[in-house]
């Protein structure tokens, strides 16, 4: 039967997969699907600080530019990830002074957007990443203890200078369902725009497990933003589960990914759904949870599981 994209694209919406750079360059099998399966691509690393700028004003874009290239020659959309966040970003920039931060955090984002601003398939970034705490407080990061809340606002501001057509969104976890992490995200993106920041997308990752539920005001959540007048879109998809793997297991999780897709297709402001890689040999999940494992929709071997069946039939 058809692959992914067509189906999403038929409905409007993009199926994107977080793409690593080593197995994008080794594996024919990896890129094979990835091209053909679809429509979308977020560099599962390549964009960040790290990659892009690992010391001050030394930019680096081979792997950045490697993903953008295998985008380009397959018809598929980039979402930049990301520019502004405490993880996978240089001591240099952590041990800078207020003032000096500032002028690295522009530069960088000037220096990245600024790039691909002119490349039709780089269309939308996450210039804020994981600012929050899950009670809803902002996360006491180097950026926030140095900066106060006002980085916000100024990445922001720098993106939009950067690339006036790019769509700029703000990204979190734990923000599937309506909780005091999304209603302090609301609150903020209400309050920028209020203000004339340029914050046009919010992004749900959406790392679930099965074992802890399924957020089944999902759906409501994604309209409460709608309403705000940005886009939505499902940033990091994968439901892991506690290893091994079973059929029941298998069938539960094939559920929550039809879950997703059916809210994102339900809500007219949400552009699509990206999960965050395609099979499980390249997986974060059993680096960061220990025990868990196989949330993504091919096995190991490159077959497909109950998960790639569910989100087709849901696309
Ligand atoms: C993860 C990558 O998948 C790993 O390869 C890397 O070692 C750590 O970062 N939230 C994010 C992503 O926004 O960038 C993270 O990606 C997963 C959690």
């Amino acid at each position: 039967s058809a692959p992914l994209r067509t189906h999403a694209a038929a409905r409007g919406k993009f199926i994107g997969a977080a793409l690593a750079t080593s197995p994008l360059s080794n594996e024919n099998s990896y890129r094979t699907i990835a091209a053909t399966e679809f429509n979308q691509v977020t560099a599962e690393n390549a964009m960040k600080w790290d990659s892009t700028e690992p010391s001050q004003g030394q930019f680096n874009f081979s792997g950045a530019d490697a993903i953008v290239n295998f985008a380009t020659q397959n018809d598929m959309q980039v979402h930049g990830h990301t520019l502004v966040w405490h993880n996978q970003t240089p001591g240099w920039v952590q041990n800078l002074g207020a003032s000096a931060m500032r002028t690295a955090m522009q530069n960088h984002i000037s220096q990245v957007v600024g790039r691909y601003a002119d490349n039709p398939a780089v269309v939308s970034w996450d210039v804020v990443n994981e600012a929050f705490e899950d009670n809803g407080n902002y996360r006491t990061s180097f950026w926030y203890n140095t900066l106060g809340q006002g980085y916000i606002a100024d990445a922001f501001r720098a993106a939009r200078a950067a690339d006036p057509d790019a769509r700029l969104c703000i990204n979190d976890y734990n923000t599937e369902g309506i909780n005091a992490k999304s209603t302090a995200i609301y609150n903020l993106v209400s309050s920028l725009r209020q203000q004339g920041v340029p914050v046009d997308c919010v992004g749900f990752q959406t790392h679930l497990a099965i074992q802890y539920g399924f957020p089944n005001d999902f759906q409501q959540n994604l309209e409460r933003f709608a309403a705000l007048g940005v886009q939505v879109r499902i940033t990091e998809l994968d439901v892991r589960m506690q290893m091994p793997r079973s059929s029941s297991k298998d069938a539960t999780q094939a559920t929550y990914y039809r879950n997703v897709v059916n809210a994102c297709m339900a809500v007219t402001a949400c552009a699509g759904v990206t999960i965050w890689g395609f099979t499980d040999k390249y997986s974060w999940v059993p680096d960061t949870f220990s025990g868990q494992g196989a949330a993504l929709i091919y096995d190991e071997n490159y077959q497909q599981k109950p998960s790639y069946t569910a989100v087709h039939d849901a696309l």
